[in-house]
């Protein structure tokens, strides 16, 4: 069916912190797609510009005036067209013309154009018709570092893995338990926790690092003997945002501890053993690959994940690939602009045995189609919230997808946990 784009029109929208952000529709001859940006707070260094000076306003001109001119008559169905021809308008290479999360949102939004044009459901189209392995969701229990105010740990994600659950509804409905354990463990610890929630929807809780692991580790432990389903339990230290550079050190302000690069290996190492961790993220700074490297060599059964040390970025993927710095990689494609950006890295990942994780952003929009991102790009897991409506939306798309797979959905392989 052809898909020649008739219409592109931008809008101003708000996303889940209430901050403006970019929203595209795309009209073709024959359907229709929609998609909005999300927007980071910890963002890596080496993300691509998300707006063009002037902000979300000036981006929505950049589309009426120099984007759509460009892309109105190009057949959706051609997504590396599309893709290229927006690196081509902006001219710049980290997308400051146009803005990145301008080039997001119509590469999305063309995306779902053309699954519509063509009557698929978006992960089919970008997938194919062996795309039915459903990701684990990987959910965030408890806040800290730069997505919290006040009084609370210095890591910024303690997270939850169900990698033991058969399908994706058992596995979102266990990470709901889990969180409500600990909500309720939290408010037994402090009488004046009054059930406050973070941006991605985990608690904000006056509680300390090994507070919230120990209360995290309770409520795996409980949930997981109710069920009888494994729980693992992971972190996201985003740790370029505790790094000092003059001093040299990660500087952990609740706790009031101070760590050089050894200290902090020894630290990370500890906590692994310590609470069984199957995931951490970002737990060096992002220039700091040679400790990625050492962590990955020293633990076997975790998964050393690379957020702002990657970017979603094939460059960075490749200088962490040569040195085996981690073995996992998180994948926002808002990081790098575009879906065929995204599934470069992605598919170095894959041949590089990195594994690649699907992600929201801590400012995001009732947007879905990372869901079916996640699923089209085959991620073995997806970091996408547990409650809160921005996270909900992605959730219960993956059970739509689920759902609508039937018999030949199956879970992600994740044999390395
Ligand atoms: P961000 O953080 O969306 O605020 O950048 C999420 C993360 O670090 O994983
Ligand atoms: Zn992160």
């Amino acid at each position: 069916m052809s898909a020649v784009i008739e219409d592109l029109i931008a809008r101003k929208v708000f996303n889940s912190r209430g901050e403006e952000t970019i929203e595209v529709d795309i009209v073709t001859t024959s359907g229709f797609g929609r998609a909005s940006a999300p927007a980071g707070k910890s963002r890596g260094k080496s993300e691509v510009v998300y707006y063009p000076q002037g902000g979300v306003d000036q981006a929505v001109k950049k589309v009426e005036e120099v984007v759509s001119p460009e892309i109105v008559g190009l057949n959706a169905n051609f997504q590396e067209e599309i893709d290229s021809t927006l690196h081509e308008v902006d001219g710049s290479k980290d997308f400051r013309v146009i803005g990145g999360n301008t080039a997001f949102a119509i590469s999305v939004a063309n995306a779902e154009a053309a699954a519509n044009s063509c009557g698929s459901l978006l992960f089919q189209h970008l997938g194919g018709t062996i795309a039915h392995e459903l990701p684990y969701p990987l959910g965030n229990t408890i806040s800290g570092g730069q997505h919290t105010r006040g009084r609370s740990p210095d890591i910024q994600e303690f997270l939850v893995l169900p990698h033991g659950a058969e399908s994706f509804l058992e596995a979102a409905a266990t990470n709901i338990k889990v969180h409500r354990t600990v909500g309720d463990a939290l408010g037994k610890k402090d009488k004046l926790f009054n059930e406050g929630k973070s941006d991605e929807g985990a608690w904000a809780a006056n509680v300390d690092n090994s507070q919230a692991l120990d209360i995290l580790a309770g409520a795996c432990e409980e949930v997981s003997s109710e069920s009888g389903l494994e729980c693992g339990l992971g972190i996201d230290v985003a740790a370029s945002s505790l790094w000092d550079s003059k001093q040299r050190k990660y500087v952990y302000e609740r706790e009031n501890v101070k760590r050089d690069p050894a200290e902090q290996l020894d630290f990370i190492l500890d906590l692994v053993r310590k609470y069984n961790l199957v995931y951490v993220e970002d737990a060096f700074h992002e220039e700091d690959f040679k400790s990625f490297e050492e962590l990955t060599k020293k633990v076997k059964t975790c998964l050393i994940c690379g957020d702002d040390l990657f970017t979603s970025n094939d460059e960075r993927l490749s200088r962490g690939v040569k040195m085996q710095a981690a073995n996992a990689i998180i994948i926002k494609v808002n990081q790098v602009g575009t879906l065929t950006d995204a599934l470069e890295t992605v598919e170095m990942a894959r041949k590089n045995k990195y594994v690649p994780v699907m992600a929201h952003r801590s400012g995001d929009s009732c947007d879905w189609h990372i869901a079916h991102l996640a699923v089209a790009f085959k991620c073995p897991v997806i970091k996408t919230g547990i409650v809160e409506g921005a996270r909900i939306a992605k959730i219960n798309e993956l059970i739509r997808i689920e759902e609508f797979l039937g018999d030949r959905a199956k879970m992600a392989d994740l044999k390395m946990l």
